[in-house]
């Protein structure tokens, strides 16, 4: 298919696809055509719930020509493996965070993409939503002068009292540092450039969580991964940043992002959020500016019709798998640096990411048969 909108997929019909299928059965260029889940049951109930005509299994889904683009909302640990049958059918992939567990493999995915001229993105995207958009605008606008250093907080209880099926986020591949560390890190690195070097140090509250709602509230499950991590960052272009991850703290602070330049700071929107104001402290006032958001808070899909656009007119997707790679490798370089006590150097380098005009809109559609 060359033209008109874009045929999807959905593999993962848990938790996090009914906001993916609140938004994209919105968008005109985009067509959900089809809900697949290891979980036969689970993907039928969701794809009735927001009309998808087509629900089964993966290879079904697969086997559909009219679908492009497959968005692989499975757990962390089958990311790459999913996104591999994606591309061996053809397929563009896009992928919910963390893109992978390990270097090699993601490397290996990226280049399997490449080498099949099919796209590879990854979440998050809220960083293309009106709330971040808006303070890298700010900042590109020379707002606070050059950007130096930032602090992010992410602390709370952990998510095992609300997600019905939470082994994942304390399973290698989650934990606050890969599941929560993607929203601040990737707009720290679209804020302030690639990261060279990281140190940081860990900690484990519990050795088991118990889940807390759903049908199997009360059962005790293992914890793999530490559950608090400081981590301090240097950047390429010079600046630094210091940023907490924590399951393991009773008073909740999340979305505590804040970018200090040479005239100025801004307080950020949660960046696991589409919206919200940017506050903007100048040197030499006592009175903050709010900067109210500009641009879409269409929600998590956003990425996926970016994707979509891109592949038509043949420019790049903001979202990448570059970027989310290293995002991941930025990660990783924490988890390791913790547990040796030593800076780690970060190899890998982030794309220039071109961000989305004010204009840009989800609901009009661009993309004629
Ligand atoms: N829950 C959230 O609030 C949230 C928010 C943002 C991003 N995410 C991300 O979305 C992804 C999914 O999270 P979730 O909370 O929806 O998890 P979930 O456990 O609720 O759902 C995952 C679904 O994937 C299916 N699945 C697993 N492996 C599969 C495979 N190999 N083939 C086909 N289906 C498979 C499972 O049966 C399940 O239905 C994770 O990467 C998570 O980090 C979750």
């Amino acid at each position: 298919v060359s033209a008109g909108p874009v045929g999807v997929g959905i593999i993962g019909a848990g938790v996090i696809s009914a906001q993916y299928l609140t938004a994209l059965t919105t968008f005109p260029d985009v067509r959900v055509l089809f809900v697949a889940d290891i979980d036969l049951d689970r993907a039928k109930s969701r794809a009735d719930e927001f009309g998808v005509a087509g629900s089964g299994t993966v290879d079904e889904l697969l086997a559909i020509d009219e679908i492009e683009i497959v968005v692989n909302l499975t757990i962390p640990a089958a990311h790459v493996e999913v996104g591999e049958r994606i591309l061996a059918a053809g397929k563009h992939v896009w992928s919910e965070k963390p893109i992978g567990l390990d270097r090699p493999s993601v490397a290996r995915l990226l280049a399997t993409g490449e080498a099949s001229g099919l796209r590879v993105a990854c979440a998050p995207d809220t960083v293309l939503g009106a709330g971040v958009q808006t303070a890298l605008r700010a900042i590109a606008a020379g707002d606070i002068g050059t950007p130096l250093s930032a602090t992010t907080m992410m602390l709370g209880p952990g998510p095992e009292a609300w997600h019905p099926a939470p082994e994942f986020l304390f399973a290698v591949g989650g934990g606050p540092l890969l599941d929560m560390g993607p929203y601040y890190l990737t707009t720290l690195v679209l804020a302030l450039g690639s990261v060279e070097r990281v140190a940081a140090a860990a900690s484990t509250a519990s050795l088991t969580r118990t889940i807390g709602s759903g049908p199997r509230a009360g059962t005790e499950f293992p914890v793999e991964v530490p559950t608090h991590t400081s981590a301090l960052l240097r950047f390429v272009d010079g600046g630094s940043a210091q940023s907490t991850f924590s399951f393991q703290s009773a008073l909740p602070r999340s979305g505590f992002l804040e970018i200090t330049g040479t005239d100025g700071v801004l307080v950020l929107p949660d960046p696991n959020t589409f919206s919200g104001a940017t506050t903007l402290w100048r040197r030499g006032s006592d009175a903050s500016v709010q900067i109210e958001p500009i641009g879409s808070a269409a929600g998590r899909g956003t990425g996926v019709l970016d994707l979509a656009r891109a592949i038509r007119s043949g420019k790049p997707e903001r979202a990448s798998g570059e970027l989310a790679s290293h995002v991941l490798d930025v990660m990783l370089s924490i988890g390791e640096a913790a547990q040796s006590g030593e800076y780690v150097l970060v190899d890998s380098r982030a794309p220039l990411t071109v961000p989305l005009d004010a204009e840009w809109d989800p609901a009009e559609a661009t993309l004629e048969a």
